[in-house]
């Protein structure tokens, strides 16, 4: 199915969305050391021990990609502004960061493009991941600094801010699961990372609010979560995996409350007092972003501590992630959040979208299953629309190929090709359907 910017409300945004890290180059403009540079120079943590030193060199090149980005009649661009380009030691500003973010709105605002702006896309400074980074309460403090900072020199030109990127990857992901840095497998470090994300939410949103700044939101992800029998045990265990991933940090933002199935677990571990901070918390918010990729299928295994579960392969068709293709996991999402979680409030689609291997036979631009991807989930969009979910715009996943994280740059998102020797940009056929299904017919 192919759609057009006229099958959507008039003002609805079509972007595209990177991260600073996944792009940048953190070689480059003084910016600081970072949990992901030394978790990606340990052996065995990053496919192939590469890290984000050069990525896409975007650095460099931005006004190229923002070219980009204009040639393919998008509306808006979701990036991020790295803490560890910014406050290189976690705590003083490096200038030349600031004046590298500064560049690059200005650059987005010149060609008509709407800056949707991300705080926390992962680069936590070194120097606070010495200190216990996200186990710590402290860097929730340092995190509203940095959030002021930033927001003092580029909140007068930014559309819009979100404070963290996938607290759920921030905290589970990278300190229970520990595929992402700091790499962490501890229930405790989990249970306090779990809390304190949250509270740096909340404290920069207080911070923000007291300076004026308008429509501030947060980017959850979401997880289309299926038991693989209907056995008891099984529902137990796809609600165990629905209340980590998917009830936990909306619950707590728009309820001021954590989910029983996830505290069955987390409470002993919990940091003390965690109930007083719920109020900050729980603020209220002017947007949510929800990013969405596939859906897990889980089994109760009763082998294995709580959770009680493990992850069973499903029959779908799997992107290179090897994630399942399941629109309908988003058309859910948007409908449930509006139903029970935000009534009314705008939404955003922050990430969507898939990757494709660069088989290198010459089929590497010329991605169909890319374009079916995309027109599929924005059908769903447009469904959940239509149930009443107040959506007011998609960011596909990612302009950009580029550092995947643990998977390095080997899972390709882009709808732009890089060659990783020469650095060259190539629009694939994907990025040119997206534009032409953009083109306004004046
Ligand atoms: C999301 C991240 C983003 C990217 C995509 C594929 O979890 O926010 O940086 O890696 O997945």
């Amino acid at each position: 199915m192919t759609l057009s910017r006229f099958d959507f409300p008039e003002g609805f945004l079509f972007g595209a969305a990177t991260a600073a890290y996944q792009i940048e180059g953190s070689s480059f403009g003084g910016c600081g050391p970072s949990h992901w540079d030394t978790f990606s120079a340990t052996p065995g943590n990053v496919k192939r021990g590469l890290g984000g030193g050069v990525a896409c060199d975007h650095f460099h090149r931005w006004e190229a990609d923002l070219d980009l980005l204009k040639a393919a009649n998008l509306d808006a661009y979701r990036f991020s502004t790295s803490w560890a380009r910014v406050m290189p030691d976690g705590v003083h500003v490096n200038p030349a960061g600031l004046d590298f973010y500064d560049r690059l709105v200005d650059g987005m605002l010149a060609r008509g493009l709407k800056p949707f702006q991300t705080l926390y896309h992962w680069e936590l400074p070194s120097a606070l991941a010495d200190q216990g980074g996200w186990t710590n309460r402290e860097t929730c403090a340092r995190f509203a600094d940095f959030a002021q900072a930033v927001t003092h020199r580029l909140g007068d030109r930014v559309a819009s801010i979100a404070t963290v990127n996938e607290p759920w990857c921030v905290a589970w992901l990278s300190h229970f699961i520990g595929a992402h840095a700091p790499g962490l497998r501890d229930i405790r470090a989990a249970a306090r990372a779990m809390h304190h994300i949250l509270l740096a939410h909340g404290l920069a949103v207080e911070r923000l609010r007291a300076m004026g700044q308008p429509n501030l939101g947060i980017v959850l992800n979401f997880d289309h979560a299926q038991a693989y029998s209907e056995s008891a045990q099984d529902r137990l265990a796809a609600a165990t995996w629905d209340g980590i991933i998917n009830r936990w940090f909306i619950e707590a933002i728009t309820a001021q409350t954590y989910p029983a199935v996830v505290m069955e677990g987390l409470a002993p571990h919990m940091p003390r007092h965690w109930e007083r901070d719920m109020e900050i918390i729980g603020q209220k918010l002017d947007w949510l972003g929800v990013n969405y990729y596939t859906r897990h299928i889980l089994d109760h295994d009763g082998t294995a501590l709580w959770p009680h579960l493990r992850e069973v392969p499903g029959p779908l068709p799997k992107t290179q992630m090897g994630w399942e293709i399941y629109p309908e996991g988003l058309r859910n999402f948007l409908v449930r959040m509006a139903r029970d979680h935000v009534g009314d409030m705008p939404i955003y689609v922050t990430e969507n979208g898939m990757a494709l291997a660069d088989d290198g036979a010459g089929g590497v631009t010329d991605d169909p299953a890319r374009t079916a991807f995309l027109f599929d989930h924005l059908a769903a969009v447009r469904q959940a629309m239509a149930e009443g979910a107040n959506v007011k715009g998609y960011f596909y996943w990612s302009l950009l190929d580029n550092f995947e994280w643990a998977e390095g740059y080997e899972k390709r998102f882009g709808l732009v090709h890089v060659d990783y020797e020469t650095l060259a940009r190539t629009p694939k056929s994907s990025y040119h359907a997206l534009a032409r299904a953009l083109a306004r017919n004046d």
